[in-house]
């Protein structure tokens, strides 16, 4: 088999995590401290792939560049192809075919995190050499994914988010694919949602007599395209760190795998892993608890915190009580105000959900 290039999809609109993909692409709001992206990039690196090809799109684009550069510090070179649209996943291959030539590929759906990483599946690519080979998992709301059926172990049907699943195995946003995956994007038509879904192009595949190798995910799978999903993942990775102390604690305490890094400072705090600190952070009179990830430059004084993720350069100070299952965004403040009137103010865009006890 040739060599594998890889296709990266980092488009899209990124609603369902709205109001933080207002400002930022849903693909690099970080789990454990590092982009959901970054951990594609670096499971393409390790299955041996030098070339990688990330559709952007042009909200987006240009923080996806200056995030992830030429791939350099991956090992990699990373070319951007530009999606003027997010006209689907089939669309986005249909984009990128003058990058991809007649290599054979894996595609990677920017926002899905994988555990274990894909080298053995590549690996089994090269063995079987099939045409197509998609990776499958059980789910408990198969009517979010697309959907395969299977007969004797070879796949049957795909159905793009089905009202009715006929399984609940899953579409894994992880693709292997060959030539023919060309002409297919070219033959199908758009589905009901108005997408190219790659999902009918492999169906199309399949149409055509095409070998299609179905693996079943042995590990976790997550698309972190929801909060929910999001923090879910954010305790798997982190729940695989060790721990790492290079910040400075002042009268403070960590209990457990929990990660300071360094020019992160700590007064009268505790944090119960497993948890991050991101560098440069300061935090007063808290406590951290397990599945935190505060990102770089956070500002926390007399709060507790849980099970939440706060994104780089946001403060909260003085809460009465814990703040749980929350996703803070960039430059985010939430502050305490001692005078009269005692009163709620907030400032807070388009989209954004609070909840008070
Ligand atoms: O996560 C697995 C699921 O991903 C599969 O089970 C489904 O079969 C597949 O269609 C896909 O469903 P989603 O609706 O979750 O895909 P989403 O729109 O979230 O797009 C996935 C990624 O691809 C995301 O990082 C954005 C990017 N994208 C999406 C579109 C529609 C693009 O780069 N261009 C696009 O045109």
């Amino acid at each position: 088999m040739r060599d594998l290039k890889g296709l990266i999809l980092s488009g899209g609109k990124g609603t369902r995590l709205r109001p933080i993909t207002h400002t930022s692409a849903k693909q690099l709001v970080p789990v454990a401290n590092k982009p959901v992206l970054f951990y594609g990039i670096e499971a393409m690196a390790e299955s041996g792939i030098a070339e990688i090809g990330i559709i952007v799109a042009p909200e987006t684009g240009n923080e996806i560049r200056e995030a992830v550069g030429d791939g350099a510090r991956f090992g990699v070179s990373i070319t951007y192809i530009d999606q003027a649209e997010p006209l689907g996943l089939a669309h986005a291959v249909l984009t990128a075919e003058p990058f991809l030539g007649d290599s054979p590929f894996v595609m990677y759906l920017g926002d899905n995190l994988l555990q274990g990483g894909i080298s053995d599946l590549v690996e089994a690519f090269r063995t079987s050499s099939p045409d197509a080979l998609i990776l499958l998992t059980p789910v408990p709301d198969p009517q979010n994914y697309g959907v395969a059926e299977l007969r004797d172990g070879a796949v049957q049907r795909l159905v793009e988010k089905p009202a009715k699943p006929a399984t609940d195995l899953a579409l894994v946003g992880v693709y292997m694919f060959t030539p023919p995956i060309h002409a297919a994007t070219r033959a199908i038509k758009p589905s009901e949602r108005g997408e190219l879904e790659i999902t009918d192009a492999i169906q199309y595949l399949v149409d055509q007599g095409k070998r299609v190798e179905p693996h079943i995910v042995r590990g976790w799978w997550k698309d972190t395209g929801r909060l929910d999903d999001m923090l879910e993942a954010n305790r798997l990775v982190l729940d695989t760190i060790t721990e790492r102390i290079e910040g400075e604690l002042i009268d403070s305490h960590t209990e457990g795998r929990v990660v300071i890094e360094a020019g992160a400072r700590l007064e009268r705090s505790t944090v119960r892993g497993p948890a991050i600190i991101g560098a440069g952070a300061d935090l007063v009179d808290c406590y951290i608890g397990p599945y935190s990830a505060v990102g770089d430059r956070c500002r926390i004084q007399n709060a507790e915190i849980e099970n939440s993720i706060l994104l780089a350069d946001s403060s909260v100070v003085g809460l009465e009580r814990r703040m749980q299952g929350s996703l803070l965004g960039k430059n985010v403040m939430i502050g305490r105000d001692d005078g009269q009137p005692r009163a709620y103010r907030f400032m807070i865009g388009d989209n954004s959900e609070v909840w008070i006890p």
